[in-house]
Parts: structure tokens; sequence; C-alpha cells
């Protein structure tokens, strides 16, 4: 059995019921419009089923990071016609996510009607959990949804304080996310490699110490690798390096030998003596060859057959950051070549591939390979939270609360 609740342990018939969603509609926006409505798009499913089950809809989110303050500009109300249109019903506004102006609005809702309510960061008591903030949001619903799990690693009112107030319930897109990472690191199917790359090991060692216990296969790329090739006394020129971590890096490897892990960094890769777009003199070498003046910027051909080799042995993958500097051709073709060697081995179903995390997304899709991973979470620092195997509050506080929600549930849904 699921260690949380969902859509389908509430009563096929919720009209008039008043269920609070968190979602998460941090979309990034330009010029007054949504720049990418990737996270509209995967609210829709759990609206849309609350909505014909004939629930009032009331969808809480946080906007942008206004600190407490009412700002036009991070309002919601800028959300409601994307949303709408996306989902293909109206949707209405209301003024604020709490308090008495909120619960008059709700009392003129509908069954099966949607509203967005006021950005919950506009009152300093979300980001701080204040416990009468909650307890206001919980006055507006009879039962709540978790959405959001791209919010979960927040202890905020609106992602954990309400939940302790309300019958709780994981949504569809947490519910797929969480079974997709149980899947993936819970109890997954092995062997297990793990890509990781990014810029910088400083903001991903606590992702590497709980991985290298966990997978069998630890593929490190981006600039992160640098500061291995380092560590192990290899120059690596002007390359990006954080030198100082040097002994974290060796406490890595040595991880790595007693738990059975083999970690694989890149043993050629492409150069250049500037990064920019298509420079003069890009080159890809040995490791052992990078010049004084050149600096990697991403992982050479020989290392990305070889790190496909890996994939092709392994029944789950896990994928957190490009390996090179993908935005900048030619810097995207290690990247690209092994998204696509996981996604046509997701395809032929020998792997189970999961990845997330900020530019993670972004990679896959210059590839054009997002769709064909088994799942890709449009979770940024959440994704990295649980990478690093760290309780999201968000997550915890809908499977602590499964007993008490529904001795509550019984008595009042
Ligand atoms: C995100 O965009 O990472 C989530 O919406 C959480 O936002 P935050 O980093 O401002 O808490
Ligand atoms: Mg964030």
């Amino acid at each position: 059995m699921a260690r949380f609740k969902t859509l389908d342990d509430l009563p096929p018939d919720l009209a008039g019921k008043r269920v609070l969603v968190r979602v998460d509609l941090n979309v990034p926006m330009q010029d007054g419009a949504v720049r990418d409505d990737t996270r509209l798009r995967a609210a829709v499913p759990t609206i849309a089923e609350l909505s014909d089950r004939g629930a009032i809809v009331l969808l809480l989110s946080h906007f942008g990071r206004p600190d407490g303050r009412r700002r036009p500009d991070m309002s919601t109300a800028l959300l409601v016609r994307p949303l709408s249109e996306i989902i293909g019903r109206p949707v209405r506004f209301v003024e604020d996510c709490q308090g008495p102006d909120a619960e008059r609005a709700v009392t003129t809702m509908t069954e099966g009607s949607i509203a967005i309510l006021e950005n919950t960061r506009f009152h300093v008591g979300e980001e701080r959990n204040d416990p009468a903030l909650a307890e206001a949001m919980a006055a507006l619903g009879d039962i709540y949804v978790n959405d959001a799990f791209s919010s979960a690693h927040r202890a905020h009112a609106s992602t954990e304080g309400v939940a302790h107030r309300l019958p709780s319930f994981a949504g569809r897109a947490m519910q797929a996310e969480l079974e997709a990472l149980e899947k993936a690191l819970g109890n997954p199917d092995r062997p297990v490699a793990a890509v990781v790359g990014g810029a910088k090991v400083s903001t991903k060692l606590a992702v590497l110490g709980h991985l290298v216990a966990k997978v069998d296969h630890l593929i490190i790329g981006g600039g992160m690798a640098n500061t291995f090739l380092a560590a192990r006394g290899i120059g690596v020129g002007k390359s990006l390096c954080e030198h100082e971590l040097a002994r974290e890096a060796n406490a890595i490897f040595e991880r790595g030998e007693e738990s059975g892990c083999t970690i694989h960094l890149p043993y050629d890769v492409v150069v250049a003596k500037e990064f920019a777009a298509n420079p003069a003199g890009v080159r890809a070498v040995n490791v052992h060859d990078v010049a004084a003046d050149e600096m990697i910027l991403d992982v050479g051909p020989a290392a990305v057959e070889a790190f496909a080799d890996v994939l092709k042995t392994c029944r789950t993958l896990v994928w957190n950051g490009p390996l090179g500097a993908f935005e900048t051709p030619p810097f995207d073709a290690a990247t690209v070549a092994l998204a696509k060697t996981a996604a046509a081995l997701t395809m032929e179903g020998s792997l189970v591939s999961v990845a997330g995390g900020g530019d993670t997304v972004a990679a896959l899709n210059h590839a054009s390979v997002a769709g064909d991973f088994s799942f890709v979470s449009t979770a940024g620092g959440a994704f990295l939270e649980w990478m690093e195997g760290r309780t999201l509050p968000g997550v915890a506080v809908l499977e602590r609360r499964e007993a008490s929600a529904n001795k509550r549930l019984h008595q009042e849904v």
C-alpha cells in the first residue's frame, strides 16, 4: 500500500466539497506572458478530475519571491487566463488566500468551479509556516490536496502547515513524482546508474555523497568532473574547477570503493581556449593532454561511448545535470548523445529513466528526448533534495497524516 493517500482514497462524488489544492504555478514569465507553461500543464489532471467530481477547486500557490509583500507583478491573477486556456474551463480569481474576503468569495462558488487564490507568499507567515496563516487557509477548505512536488522541500504554511489541519492527499502529479522516484532510488531494479553533471561540485556534494552509497555506477560529467580529475592529480588547465574541494572529492572516491559503486569520470574531454560558440581550436583530447591555457567544456566522444556502454548494462537511471556547457555549441554533444542513448534504452524497455532538476529538463528538451524518458520531474530544488536522501516536509506530512486523516475524513467528508 502506498505510504500516502491519493485522490483514489476520496469518495468518487465530491459534490460541493471545498478542496484546497496546493499547486506550483511558479512559472517563468517574460514581458507579462508565461514563458514556459510546463507547470501549468502538470497541474491540469488533478484540477480537472476534482472539478469533474463536483468539488469546488481552490488553487493555492506561491509565485516568485515577494517576501511577504503584495506585488502586482507577482500576483497569481496573471495566471488565471493562461491556466483557463490550457484547461479549457473558466477559472476565477480570489484576491486573498485566507481571511473573511476569501471566505466570502468561496461561498459564492458552485460545484465543479475553479479559482486561483492570490499568491501565498504575499503573507509573511507563508515562508515561516505560521500556524495562524495555516489555520486561516485551512478554514477555506474541507480537504487538502498537495500536487506541488516542486515546492515540497519547503516547510511553508501552504505546503506543510495546512496539511496538519485537513484530511490530506497527494494529487496526480505528486503521485506520479513519488511513484517514479520510488522506482528510481527507493526500490529500483539493479544495476542502477546515476548521471550527475552541472557546473559545481559544491552545490551537489550531498547528492554525490548520498548516491555513491546507493547506486552501482556514478557517472560524473560537467564542470564538476574537473574537480574530481584535479583531485586525482590531472591538470585541468583553465577549466572551471573547485580545487579546494579535493579532499571532499577523494572522500567520495573512497566511499565508492567501500560501497561497491564504480565512479566513472571522462577519460577524454572537449577543450577550447575560449568559451564561445564554435570557437577556433576546439578539440577532443585525452584528459592527460589538456594544455595550461585550455578549458574543458564537454565530455569527449570516447568517454560518452563508454558511459553509454555502462547504461546498456543497467536497469535504472537517475539523471541530474548536463555533461557539458550544453547551451553553447558544440559543447552540447555529450549531453545530447548520452541522453539519446538513455532514451533509446528506455523505449526498448530495458531501462527505467528518471531525470530532474534545474538545467536537466532544458538539456533533455534540447536533445528532443524528454518525452522518451520514463519520467522527467518538473522540480528543481525539491528533486535535488530528494537526490540527497532528505525528507521533504511537504511529502512527509502526507505520509504521517494517513491514519488520522482517514479518521477525520470519515467524520467530515
Ligand atoms: C521552484 O521554482 O523551485 C519552486 O517553485 C520553489 O520556489 P522557491 O525556490 O522560491 O521556493
Ligand atoms: Mg527554487
